[in-house]
C-alpha cells in the first residue's frame, strides 16, 4: 500500500505536532527535497506565455472557459468541489489586478480529450503539461499532513489513493491592491512558491482580528538547496475536526508578483453555514 512507508516520513517533516502548530501560529513550514526555484521560474515563463497568447487570442480563451463550464458538469468536477478551473483574466478588474490558472489533473485530461484542438496549441499545451509535472509531486505531502493530523481518511473516498489537488499560479500586477485577508475555500493550502515571500502575510484564528495579528511567517528551514520552506495552512473544510482556518493576505508590494499554491480539496464535500471571526480591511481609504 502506498500509505505505510509514508508514515514512517512523518517524524522529518512535520517535526511538531501539526495540529498545534496550526492552533499556535496558524502554519507549518515544510522543506521537500524536491523543490528548486528554477523549477518555478521556468512555469512562471510558461504562464507568460500562455497569458500572451490567450490575451491576443480571444477566442481560444473563450473556448478554454467553454471546455471549463462542460467540466464543471462533469462527474468529475464533485472530487474537487470546487467550480474554480482553468484561466481567469482579472487584469483590467479595479482592485484585483491579477491573473491565475487553476490546474487539475482531472480537467486537463478533459480538455485534452474533449477539445483536442487545445494539445495543438503549445502555449497551452506546456503549461498544462508544466503543471501536471510539479503539481503531481506534492500530492503525498497532503496525504502525510492528513496522517499527522490523525485524519487518515480524509482523502480516501475515491479509488485516487490521492487528495483531490487543486493547483493555482497567480501572477499579481503591480497595480494590485490588497483589501481584506480571506479563508481559503479548502482542507489544506501549500503555498508552494512565490517570487516575493514576504508580501503573504498571515495569522492563527483567533475570536476577533486587527491588522496587527497579521505577518510573514518565518520560514526559517531550508532544504537541501538553500530554499525557504514552503508553509501550510488549514483551510475552512476542516471545522468538524475543530481545526479552523488560518487568514491570509497578499500585500501591495508595487511589482509583478508570481506565486504558486496546491489546495488540498474534498471530495464530495457540502460546505456547512459556518461563520468566522471577521477579517480587517487593510485598504488606506
Ligand atoms: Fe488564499
Amino acid at each position: 500500500m502506498y500509505y505505510i512507508p509514508l508514515l514512517l516520513a512523518l517524524g522529518s517533516l512535520y517535526g511538531s505536532d501539526l495540529a498545534n502548530d496550526f492552533k499556535a501560529r496558524g502554519y507549518s513550514e515544510i522543506c521537500d527535497k524536491d523543490y528548486t526555484t528554477s523549477t518555478f521560474d521556468s512555469l512562471y515563463e510558461s504562464f507568460e506565455e500562455l497569458i500572451q497568447f490567450l490575451q491576443t487570442n480571444r477566442g481560444w480563451a473563450q473556448k478554454l472557459m467553454i471546455a471549463k463550464e462542460q467540466f464543471i458538469r462533469s462527474s468529475d468536477r464533485n472530487y474537487y468541489g470546487t467550480d474554480f478551473f482553468g484561466f481567469y483574466d482579472e487584469s483590467n478588474r479595479k482592485g484585483r489586478d491579477q491573473i491565475s490558472f487553476y490546474y487539475s489533473a482531472h480537467f486537463h485530461q478533459f480538455v485534452s480529450s474533449h477539445f483536442p484542438e487545445f494539445n495543438e496549441v503549445p502555449e497551452i499545451s506546456s503549461f498544462l503539461e508544466s503543471c501536471f509535472r510539479i503539481q503531481k509531486t506534492y500530492g503525498h505531502l497532503f496525504i502525510e499532513a492528513a496522517f499527522d493530523l490523525n485524519l487518515e481518511t480524509l482523502f480516501m473516498l475515491h479509488s485516487e489513493n490521492l487528495p483531490p489537488l487543486l493547483f493555482k499560479v497567480i501572477k499579481y500586477l503591480p497595480s494590485y491592491i490588497p483589501t481584506r485577508p480571506h479563508y481559503d475555500g479548502s482542507a489544506l493550502t501549500l503555498f508552494l512558491h512565490s517570487t516575493d515571500n514576504q508580501s503573504l502575510l498571515l495569522s492563527p484564528y483567533k475570536s476577533s482580528f486587527t491588522i496587527a495579528d497579521f505577518s510573514s511567517p518565518s520560514r526559517k528551514s531550508l532544504n537541501q538547496f538553500g530554499e525557504p520552506a514552503m508553509v501550510l495552512i488549514p483551510g475552512s473544510h476542516l471545522t468538524e475536526f475543530s481545526l479552523f482556518p488560518t487568514p491570509h493576505i497578499v500585500v501591495q508590494s508595487n511589482k509583478t508578483r508570481y506565486a504558486t499554491v496546491a489546495f488540498a480539496m474534498r471530495a464530495d464535500y457540502k460546505v456547512p453555514k459556518t461563520k468566522f471571526s471577521l477579517l480587517p480591511k487593510f485598504t488606506h481609504n
